[in-house]
């Protein structure tokens, strides 16, 4: 890791690497379905407050942290542990189980993304290709769990080969500097998207809010997945951190990279649900609704084939990207915990136990297909407890953890800088934001989580 440390040759690097970890399929995936699930419009913009608060308030306290120690989260947390004689470490060993849950789930819808990636290749070679690609669903994947457990465990293998010859962060690099490609190209097709007959009623559904259309769960939905989006409460932000020079300012750097995953995270809806209406179908408000929609699009448009050809090669890569920071994470950590261990044998103990726990999104739709919990499937439960409950706790964690590793002045130096004026003006918002705000939101949106199961 020491190598590591002092990497960042210019900030714009840093930009690509963070913001590549922030984009995913949180944005292209995750977020248009629970937009619809919750309603649209108002629960957009208590997304985006949330985002823009606490989001950005506590992605700056992560890359705080790691700025201020120049480690990674377990490191951080055994040192506050034997500094003050409590087991802070919990923490750091929560932040790092979340990681690999988290990674065991990803890697089941990168293999999704992966199917169709292949399929849009296969198609190539069809004589109808658009009736090829039209008679693809995703209901036929969600029934073939061995073909999901394969995928995800193809792309794990591809993210742990990387990891273990120990060129991830070049690899993370030269992705990341694909993203400006793959964000014009979704811009590009935004432009398609936003030119069908649809966009009239998707605009009123987005931006005309509707309160009442807004549920118990909303709250935790919106903080859940604010966490998600951003890699917060995994520590990826910590270590992220330990590589910046300490003349970089991190208000402004948390600022930019929230203001670009949020913007994507709005384009992301606008492509999709002008689709998903003009579709005629019933839309989606499950995991399926960017792979229901988009490929049959895709087929139908003029040189959609090869669009769509190199927006799921995209998609993939992203989703690889964000991979190969999670098992980085917990590899590295498990290294640095137990210095004889060598990389390989971390890395493939990593791959195995997160492999193990693939098998319960993969096989949602078969061996546990009568699991239903509230009427949802186990990958639907999977994903809930995850991002809407185990992922807030272990911000709650980084809250103090962040005030136990930095004082009030080490706090104002890091954040003040004359350059800034305004952030003399800010300091004390946004301590107010990170200790107040942050856990009131977290908690209350938790009690009506809970509260919504009963009404
Ligand atoms: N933020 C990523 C996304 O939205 C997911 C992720 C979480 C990536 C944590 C790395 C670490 O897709």
């Amino acid at each position: 890791m020491g190598g590591r440390r002092s990497s960042f040759k210019n900030r714009f690097s840093f930009y690509l690497l963070a913001i590549g970890s922030a984009c995913g399929l949180g944005n292209l995936w995750r977020f248009p379905y629970i937009v619809g699930e919750n309603g649209g419009g108002a629960f957009l913009l208590l997304y985006v407050f949330l985002a823009l608060t606490i989001g950005l308030a506590l992605l700056i306290s992560e890359l705080m942290i790691g700025r201020y120690t120049g480690t990674s989260i377990l490191a951080v947390t055994r040192h506050i542990s034997t500094q003050t004689k409590k087991k802070y470490y919990i923490f750091g060993w929560f932040s790092l189980f979340i990681s690999a849950v988290t990674l065991s789930y990803y890697s089941v819808i990168s293999g999704w993304v992966l199917h169709y990636l292949t399929q849009f290749i296969m198609s190539l070679f069809q004589s109808d290709s658009e009736f090829y690609l039209k008679s693809i669903s995703v209901n036929v994947l969600l029934q073939n769990s061995w073909l999901q457990f394969m995928l995800a465990s193809v792309h794990l293998l591809v993210a742990a080969v990387i990891v273990v010859k120990g060129f991830g962060e070049g690899v993370e690099k030269r992705i990341s500097s694909l993203l400006p490609l793959f964000g014009m190209l979704v811009v590009v097709l935004l432009v398609g998207s936003l030119s069908l007959d649809s966009t009239h009623s998707v605009l009123r559904f987005l931006f005309y809010p509707d309160f009442s259309k807004l549920s118990w769960s909303s709250l935790g939905h919106a903080v859940g997945h604010v966490f998600f989006t951003l890699s917060l409460g995994f520590g990826t932000m910590v270590t992220f951190g330990s590589y910046l020079k300490s003349e970089d300012h991190l208000p402004t750097i948390g600022w930019r990279v929230t203001l670009v995953d949020t913007l994507i995270s709005i384009i992301s809806v606008l492509l999709i649900f002008p689709i998903a209406f003009s579709s005629g179908k019933q839309i989606a408000t499950d995991p399926s609704l960017v792979f229901d929609v988009l490929p049959s699009f895709l087929s139908s448009i003029k040189g959609g084939i090869l669009f769509g050809l190199i927006f799921f090669l995209f998609l993939w890569l992203a989703a690889l990207n964000a991979s190969i920071g999670l098992l980085e994470t917990v590899t590295a950590n498990l290294t640095e915990k137990r210095p004889d261990m060598k990389r390989p044998l971390a890395a493939s103990l990593s791959v195995i136990s997160i492999l193990m726990m693939t098998v319960f999104p993969a096989f949602s739709g078969t061996i546990f297909k009568n699991i239903k919990i509230l009427g949802r499937s186990v990958i639907e439960i999977f994903d809930s407890i995850l991002i809407n409950i185990m992922l807030p706790m272990a911000v709650l964690g980084m809250v103090i953890i962040f005030f136990k590793t930095l004082s009030e002045s080490d706090r104002k130096k890091l954040f003040i800088n004359d350059e800034f004026p305004t952030s003399v003006a800010m300091y004390s918002h946004w301590v107010f934001f990170v200790k107040w705000c942050v856990p009131v939101v977290i908690i209350l949106g938790l009690l009506m989580l809970f509260v919504g199961i009963f009404v």
